[in-house]
């Protein structure tokens, strides 16, 4: 299944990646707004995704009044719930708009953006673009999930983050990295909208959810994988992350995300009141030995315990913060003390465990990303040795090359050395570069899903 997608993934890109090639790089264009299926008008005949990209600079500081919330004082367990408020007041009446998906959402007068050279991947209903090809139906059993699902993905970042999306891209044929280029500025905020293919018929947990028609490529639930179809998507998790060194001194980022609970009563607000908090989190809380004692206290995450139950069902390693969109939870292949343990749905990975392997080798841009995105050793050199997909060859839990993920670093400290470090911003590092790179050199387009297999397993 992942081949073939991954082969008609590469064959709806080839447009794209035709019209990016280095002789004709004046003709690919950094800011397409999708890739150019749209839908039949008698079908769907409402706006089209138009790419959000007059990226603004030279702001003043921002109001954040989410500090004030916690009384300028450092983000807490006991406090999170207030931070976690704030933020969604902030940006509620934007979200509405966008949400309400009638043409009343004028991203550039609101201030949100996209990011750049992502238009060959982007369906042409919302500029949506897929997130994982394939959800296992097994990692939700508990809230009654029967089928697979697909999730699209939309990202906009506020004026103050849209800032460096317009420092870095400039010039949008050479991106600028160095010199702090990739540094978020205090009140910068990405918001991430997460929906899934599956329904309230194949998931209660989606019942009354809000829904968006999108041109799918992929659709795991009723098995559809072919030409771009209209379908129908549901919204799971909305994520809203800000920069607050303030607040959060060690690492400058606060994560938090949003969650569809269906049990929430709708108020004035309707569905908006419906998205509840799952938690926040704003280190890896790096000295709780989470493997010896997986329930030891975490200081770092905050976990509403009234999320629904299927939110729950997906967190990541000891309990840190990671949503039902994030794929914390995988299978691993363990070698420790020379044996091979298999350990599946193993949860191995958080929202900032993962978010901080974003970082750039500008030595190696066909690789980029230095270190993937969790704990992985090196393949064996004996290649038989090496568990296949959908196992992910990991450092025992709780190790010393485990623990490479899970500690604090200042967004502007890579995970190596000699690559940039991009500040927590994984679209940037795992998306947007490789694709600028994949139409610069024209080559065949990067996945477009993170499927840990895919990427950590050898590929031909
Ligand atoms: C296992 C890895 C992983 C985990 C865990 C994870 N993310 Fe991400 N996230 C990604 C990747 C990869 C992208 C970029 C590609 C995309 O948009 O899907 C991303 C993109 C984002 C973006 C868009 C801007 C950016 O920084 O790249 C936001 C916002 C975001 N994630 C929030 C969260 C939050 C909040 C959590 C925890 C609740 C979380 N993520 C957990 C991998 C992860």
């Amino acid at each position: 299944m992942r081949i073939r997608t991954l082969y008609l993934c590469y064959c709806l890109c080839v447009v794209g990646v035709l019209l990016a090639l280095p002789a004709a790089s004046a003709a690919a264009d950094p800011y397409l707004d999708h890739n150019g299926h749209t839908p039949p008008r008698s079908d769907y005949a409402g706006p089209l995704f138009k790419l959000s990209h007059a990226y603004p600079s030279g702001l003043p500081a921002p109001a954040m009044p989410w500090r004030a919330a916690i009384g300028n004082a450092p983000i807490t367990v006991a406090n999170a719930p207030v931070y976690v408020q704030a933020l969604k007041d902030h940006v509620a009446q934007d979200m509405l708009a966008l949400l309400a998906g009638d043409g009343g959402w004028d991203p550039g007068r609101r201030g949100w953006f996209n990011d750049p050279w992502l238009g060959p991947q982007r369906e042409a209903i919302h500029g949506m673009l897929l997130g994982h090809e394939r959800v296992d139906d097994g990692l939700f059993k508990k809230s009654g999930l029967t089928k697979p699902f697909t999730t699209y993905v939309i990202t906009y970042y506020n004026r103050t983050a849209a800032q460096t999306i317009g420092a870095i891209w400039r010039d949008p044929h050479v991106p600028r990295l160095g010199g702090g280029a990739t540094q978020y500025a205090d009140g910068s905020i990405t918001v991430k909208l997460a929906f899934t293919t599956a329904g309230p018929h194949d998931w209660p947990a989606m019942r009354g959810a809000p829904s968006w028609p999108m041109m799918m490529t992929a659709n795991a639930t009723t098995g559809h994988y072919d030409r771009p179809t209209l379908g129908k998507a549901y919204l799971m998790q909305l994520d809203i992350v800000v920069k607050d060194r303030q607040s959060a001194p060690q690492t400058g980022w606060v994560f938090t995300t949003l969650v569809y609970d269906r049990a929430a009563r709708p108020g004035s607000d309707g569905v908006w009141d419906q998205m509840v908090p799952l938690g926040a989190q704003w280190g890896n809380d790096p000295r709780v030995d989470s493997a010896a004692n997986p329930g030891a206290p975490l200081f770092e995450s905050w976990i509403n315990r009234n999320a629904p139950p299927y939110a729950l069902e997906t967190l990541g390693w000891g309990g840190r913060l990671s949503g039902p969109n994030d794929l914390g939870v995988n299978d691993l292949s363990v070698v420790a003390a020379g044996r091979r343990s298999l350990v599946r749905r193993a949860p191995n990975s958080s929202c900032l465990s993962c978010h901080g392997a974003s970082q750039w080798n500008p030595a190696n841009p066909a690789k980029g990303m230095a270190s993937f995105m969790m704990p992985l050793v090196p393949p064996a050199p004996d290649a038989a040795a090496n568990a296949g997909a959908p196992y992910l060859n990991s450092p025992a839990p709780g190790a010393a090359a485990w623990l490479r993920w899970f500690q604090n670093r200042a967004g502007d400290v890579p995970m190596d050395a000699g690559s940039i470090a991009g500040d927590y911003d994984l679209a940037l590092t795992f998306r947007v570069l490789p694709a600028w790179h994949a139409a610069r050199s024209g080559k065949k387009p990067p996945p477009q899903e993170r499927d840990a297999g895919a990427q950590a397993l050898p590929r031909d």
